[in-house]
């Protein structure tokens, strides 16, 4: 029987400077899903590639004295060297300047023009000179430049314009007959309510005030503009609108675009539209995952706050940043990275809770069976947990993979290894070890113990790329018992001989190890600030009963945007249980309208409404700033609950 295709994709990334670790989670995470898939027997098609035209290149690679060509050619190189040193899995690596994708670009857009769906007009934007860059209204700072603050002209430039208006109606149908299209789900009501509804307005997708990118064939003074080249990436690098499709009718429509929540916008809404006007078909899901933030911000080389993965996997191991990238992240929501929060997972999850079980029972098997797993012979009561969890454990895995919650899948993973460490106690080997009728039962004990962690070791492959290997070895798993096929408990065989190994994960002393990081130049990774700072006096006491007079709720933030004619304030939507309402929030300073629309945060909602510039507000978002009022991040639960939810 011919195997079932999934076709997954990363964006394509800017080749206008170095990846950081957040574009790390972005592919390793698409990663996880190749390899997931791969274990489930499809025939996997992983795609990821560079975005490299544009003006910021250009710019970039003169500066340095290139050609842009030269300039990006150094960049991807230094791209794919990060993907290889991170165990990505990629069939391919599309480039927005391979000649295979040039020429289906120009194929494309002259299509497009050919049958009335690209147009020639003017564009009418806001120049900055000093930045060479063109501004919309609304993308504008206090009326300058949203980059370098200076002020900007009003010039009019001649471009192409993509009719997107025109497929608007059948997108929205689309969008509403198939709930699985954008996810996480909050992302389509974003979609839907912020940009569909109040109507699309057409899309400029030529320059001529830059060169470097794909010239429009019958109007080379034009380039063609970023989405139309960048987002036709998924199809050229298949073949499409080439002598040769077998690619492309093999895996298309992607199974999912895997894309961070900052372009969803582009990959729900053009992507789709343009593929309409092609008349082909849609892929199947866009999922939107949020950021990788340092204390509250995104990571940019302008904050001067991006971290390279290179000296972290070499640092800690590869296993230890994918470990930490696929677990801080939860599903569709932001995770923050921290040099604290890095080591503390590498400490608590992979070396105490896994790589302690693993030289414990290997160990165990060595001191009390020669080295040789023992066949099980007493059951006890103590069993039940983990052998129902073991059993339960690749359908739970599965469960959560459905949905991407990959936190969540390698969650279920460390339940059972955190049993197993419980198990342990409970049952006490060491005095088990002791008596004849303790010997008979410990050989259960200790079989279980061995067969969990294979179990573990075969459900974690699409998440860590050398570890399960490690755990086959010390368990001395043959290579028929490895596969997802023998997953099932019962697969180790009685009179396997174990091999004691190097520790999974060394431990970190966490408080050396941060003055080692602090001491070094150009520290491999973010670290709080140290500052001392005068802190708010606390407030009186106050009862319980008056606490309790507040009713605190989890919500979730379905929409943003600005107040008009206020500094501070942004109106968000948040829906909390059934409800959705609106509260004002003076938070502008700190968050931008894209960046809130998915997030959880803590609701007051029994605060009597109050209307602020004209919107009422019912309810107040739970925040904490430095005293200063410089910093400031909302409450956010550390694992996603329920909207509606109760916080006590
Ligand atoms: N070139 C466009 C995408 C075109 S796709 C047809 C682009 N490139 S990017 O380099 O700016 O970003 C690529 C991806 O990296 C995006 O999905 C973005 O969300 C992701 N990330 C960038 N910084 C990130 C974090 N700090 N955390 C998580 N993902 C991050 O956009």
């Amino acid at each position: 029987m011919e195997k079932k295709t999934f076709y997954i994709t990363t964006p394509i990334y800017y080749a206008s400077g170095a990846l950081h670790i957040g574009h790390a989670y972005s592919t390793v995470a698409a990663d996880a899903i190749a390899r997931y898939k791969r274990q489930r027997g499809y025939d996997v098609r992983f795609l990821t590639g560079s975005d490299e035209h544009g003006q910021k290149v250009e710019r970039e690679a003169e500066k340095k004295g290139l050609t842009p060509k030269q300039y990006v050619d150094e960049i991807v190189a230094a791209f794919q060297n990060v993907w290889k040193v991170l165990d990505v899995s990629n069939d391919d690596f599309i480039r927005t300047t391979d000649e295979r994708h040039i020429k289906t670009v120009q194929k494309i857009f002259k299509r497009l023009y050919d049958q009335g769906d690209i147009y020639k007009s003017s564009y009418t934007g806001h120049y900055c000179t000093p930045c060479e860059s063109f501004w919309l209204e609304r993308q504008l700072k206090d009326g300058c430049c949203p980059d370098c603050g200076r002020p900007v002209e009003l010039v009019e430039e001649e471009s192409y314009f993509f009719r997107l208006s025109k497929y608007a109606p059948r997108l929205i149908q689309h969008i509403r007959d198939n709930p699985e299209f954008i996810q996480p789900v909050a992302r389509t009501n974003e979609m839907l309510n912020n940009f569909l509804l109040p109507g699309l307005e057409d899309l400029c997708v030529s320059r001529t005030s830059f060169k470097w990118g794909i010239p429009v064939e019958f109007d080379p003074r034009h380039v063609v503009y970023v989405w139309i080249d960048a987002l036709s990436n998924y199809i050229t690098a298949l073949g499409y609108g080439s002598p040769d499709e077998t690619l492309y009718n093999r895996y298309w429509p992607a199974d999912v675009h895997i894309v961070g929540k900052e372009i969803v916008r582009f990959h729900t809404i053009i992507w789709p539209i343009m593929l309409m006007a092609l008349d082909l078909p849609l892929p199947k899901q866009i999922f939107g995952h949020g950021w990788l933030v340092i204390n509250g911000d995104k990571l940019s080389k302008s904050k001067g706050n991006v971290v390279d993965p290179i000296p972290l996997c070499s640092r800690y191991g590869v296993d230890a940043i994918r470990y930490f990238l696929l677990r801080e992240v939860p599903f569709g929501s932001d995770g923050a990275f921290s040099n604290e929060a890095l080591i503390s997972r590498i400490n608590t999850d992979l070396a105490n809770d896994l790589g302690n079980l693993l030289s414990r029972t290997v160990s165990m098997i060595d001191k009390y069976f020669d080295g040789v797993i023992p066949a099980p012979s007493l059951p006890g009561q103590e069993d039940e947990t983990i052998l129902s969890l073991a059993k339960e454990l690749p359908s739970r895995v599965d469960a959560q993979m459905d949905s991407w919650h990959i936190p969540d899948a390698i969650g279920e993973i460390f339940k059972l290894i955190g049993a197993c460490n419980k198990y342990i106690d409970l049952t006490a080997p060491w005095i088990l070890a002791k008596t004849e009728e303790g010997r008979e039962r410990l050989k259960t004990v200790l079989y279980n113990l061995a067969e969990s962690l294979r179990i573990c070791a075969i459900l974690l492959v699409p998440f860590l790329t050398s570890t399960p290997q490690k755990m086959f070895l010390q368990l001395g798993v043959p290579a028929s018992r490895q596969t997802l096929e023998s997953v099932a408990f019962g697969g180790t065989e009685a009179g396997a001989r174990v091999q004691k190994g190097e520790p999974l994960f060394p431990r970190i002393d966490l408080q050396a190890e941060l003055a080692a990081l602090a001491s070094e130049s150009g520290a491999t990774a973010a670290s709080e600030p140290e500052e001392k700072e005068e802190l708010a006096p606390f407030k009186d006491e106050i009862d319980f009963e008056d606490f309790q007079k507040l009713d605190l709720r989890v919500g979730e933030i379905t929409a943003c945007e600005e107040v008009k004619k206020a500094k501070k304030l942004l109106k968000l939507t948040v829906r909390i249980g059934d409800e959705e309402r609106t509260i004002v929030s003076g938070i502008k300073k700190w968050y931008s309208p894209d960046d809130l629309v998915g997030r959880q945060v803590v609701v007051v909602v029994n605060l009597k409404p109050v209307t602020l510039c004209g919107v009422e507000s019912r309810g107040m978002i739970l925040c904490g700033s430095d005293p200063k009022d410089e910093k400031l991040a909302f409450v956010t639960p550390s694992s996603p609950l329920s909207s509606g939810w109760v916080v006590r």
